[in-house]
């Protein structure tokens, strides 16, 4: 260090002074986000006026899972309810399930299989017409089988119904409901998205999905934000979460899924346009910045073959 012309030493220690404050203000930033920025959730949570009609929030795929999770906190918190789902029977069973925790609540239910997408998702539209809906929570996703095909394996209806369900439904929902929230602003849209976007293998067309719904929710939101219109978009990156598709334990790092669904509505503080959904996945995420990409690529494509192998074995014992 002596030997170092004195120049270049202060010029190091301006350098490392840098680094430390950034390294500071990046992690105090992310401190206050996951932990300690209070939710405005109650913003979206107004009467239209003179007629006084009551705040709603609409879940997609509410059925189960986080879905079921994000639906009981928005009734917790006094907004009214649509539940979106595909099979009307279990609708109207998780609708009475809320009745009875929820008697001051109303609900109403909204069947339509994001299976077979057509035209037809525009008249979803005029069906929620008449309420003052301030609250679009875009969750509806996931992947059916846990095959880990690779990208050439994949058949044409399981391409289709995995961009369909984990992409394309959000995209044209929105598309269609955007002029509504807009007209009831202050209003939010909450968007679901994976670590898996960031691009692992076998895994392909539902980590492609999942990087449309964070290109979408950047570019929405920068247009809502533009255009002044009172209503905020913001992606929900989320890890594991024992769902009714993910039978995994619940744990620290693996919430329940109303745990999960609490969490994320805390976040809407968050500038976004993406922001972790719960703090101990957050925590997991800085491995994406610590370790290099072929590493992450190697322990998940070997977490994948283990995932893969109890899918196989199961299947076999049933
Ligand atoms: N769980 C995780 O570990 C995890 C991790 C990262 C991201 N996420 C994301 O979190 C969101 C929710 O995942 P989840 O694990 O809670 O899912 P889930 O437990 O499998 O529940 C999916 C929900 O969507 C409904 N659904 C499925 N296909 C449908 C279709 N074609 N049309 C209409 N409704 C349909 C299901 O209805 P039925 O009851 O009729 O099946 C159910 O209500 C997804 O966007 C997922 O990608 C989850």
């Amino acid at each position: 260090m002596d030997n170092l012309p004195p120049s270049l030493l202060t010029s190091l220690q301006y350098v490392g002074l840098a680094t430390l404050t950034w390294l500071t203000v990046t992690t105090a930033s992310g401190i206050y986000d996951q932990i300690l920025r209070p939710s405005t959730l109650s913003r979206y949570h107004h009467h239209h006026h003179p007629d006084q009609q009551p705040p709603w929030a609409l879940v997609t795929g509410a059925t189960g899972g986080i879905g079921f999770g994000f639906a009981q906190e928005l009734c917790h918190r006094g907004f009214h309810l649509v539940l979106h789902g595909r099979n009307r029977a279990k609708l109207l069973q998780r609708q009475a399930e809320l009745r009875v925790d929820f008697p001051h609540v109303q609900t109403r239910i909204l069947v339509y299989d994001a299976t077979d997408l057509a035209s037809d998702i525009d008249a979803l539209a005029t069906e929620l017409q008449d309420l003052h809906l301030t609250v679009l929570i875009n969750n509806l996703g996931g992947d059916e089988d846990l095959d880990f095909p690779r990208t050439e394996e994949n058949t044409f209806i399981r391409t289709q119904r995995v961009i369909t369900r984990n992409a394309l439904f959000t995209t044209h929902l929105t598309r269609i409901l955007l002029s509504q929230l807009k007209r009831n602003a202050p209003a939010l849209i909450l968007n679901i998205s994976s670590i898996a976007a960031y691009g692992f293998p076998y895994l392909t067309m539902y980590s492609a999905s999942k990087g449309l719904i964070n290109s979408f929710t950047a570019s929405v939101s920068a247009e809502l934000a533009l255009d002044k219109t009172g209503v905020k978009m913001l992606g929900l990156i989320v890890g594991n979460v024992s769902s009714q598709g993910n039978q995994s334990p619940v744990s620290l790092f693996t919430p329940s899924s109303r745990q999960l669904a609490r969490s994320a509505l805390g976040k809407t503080g968050c500038a976004g346009p993406m922001v972790w959904a719960y703090w101990p996945h957050s925590l997991q995420g800085l491995i994406f910045w610590v370790l290099p990409r072929w590493m992450i690529v190697r322990i998940s494509a070997a977490e994948m073959g283990k995932l893969k192998e109890m899918a196989h074995s199961k299947a076999k014992v049933n």
